[in-house]
């Protein structure tokens, strides 16, 4: 299950803020939105994706079940003082909307039949899904393969089922800011899959680390991140999905 901690959240808050890597991820998702659209973000975790998709949606729902998640975007919509976004805190299996949402957005959220089983109740327009489109977890020191929801399995399930959707391949930058090379190590051992992560120090680090090109940070980790995109109908989702008591474990 995925637990924000306040370390977590200022990580990530650091390099949602550093990077245009939520603004790009919503112009690609955007291609698939019409004017007038009420989007919901499920599972929207800090919310820096919600922020951009709003530019394209009449209101955008965001929902998580983290209320220090919400927090989070709750300050940046007064900030940059946001009128089309509602935040929903709780399980997204127990918040139907009182209308059901034109698009629905699950950014590394759910499994393929949760997901369908969310967007048969509570959408009655497109599921757009993005995947991890990669085998190998990126910030562990050792080799740790994904096999967990990627674009590759979620394609599979959805032909085994014969679903039809549309999908594309693409890749955006996604790099993370530190402040001090303790930092970093700290990142690492939060984040790596190795089976000894306290073990993680300075020396193993160092070398994936240059120099922060902004000059705001000391050190700054490059990460390209390959992503999956799935654009599916609702109405194309078969009755044999549908919500149960249950909780996504992401
Ligand atoms: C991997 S994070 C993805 C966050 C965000 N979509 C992004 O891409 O940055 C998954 C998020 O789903 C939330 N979550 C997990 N299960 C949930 C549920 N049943 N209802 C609502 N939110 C849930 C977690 O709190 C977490 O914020």
């Amino acid at each position: 299950m995925y637990q924000w901690t306040p370390h977590s959240i200022r990580l990530l808050r650091d390099a949602s803020e550093y990077s245009d890597y939520y603004k790009k991820l919503a112009e690609r998702i955007s291609v698939y939105l019409w004017s007038g659209v009420r989007i919901c973000d499920a599972g929207c975790g800090l919310g820096y994706l919600s922020l951009e998709l709003a530019k394209y949606a009449a209101s955008v729902t965001a929902i998580d079940r983290s209320e220090k998640a919400l927090e989070v975007l709750s300050e940046n919509i007064q900030k940059l003082k946001i009128s089309n976004i509602t935040l929903r805190s709780g399980n997204i299996f127990k918040c139907p909307p009182t209308s059901r949402y034109d698009a629905m957005v699950f950014c590394f959220f759910g499994n393929t039949e949760e997901s369908l089983a969310i967007v048969r109740e509570q959408c009655e327009g497109k599921a757009i899904l993005i995947k991890k489109d990669y085998d190998e977890h990126r910030f562990s020191i050792g080799p740790h393969l994904l096999h967990h929801y990627s674009f590759e399995k979620t394609c599979c399930d959805l032909d085994e089922k014969k679903i039809c959707y549309q999908k594309e391949r693409f890749s955006l930058h996604f790099g993370q800011p530190f402040h001090s090379l303790e930092d970093a190590v700290l990142f690492f051992q939060t984040y790596s899959q190795d089976d000894h992560p306290e073990r993680i120090d300075e020396d193993m680090v160092k070398h994936k680390l240059i120099e922060d090109p902004s000059g705001k940070y000391s050190y700054y980790l490059p990460s390209e991140k390959r992503l999956g995109l799935i654009v599916l109908d609702s109405e194309d989702i078969p009755d044999e999905f549908s919500i149960h008591e249950k909780t996504i474990d992401t």
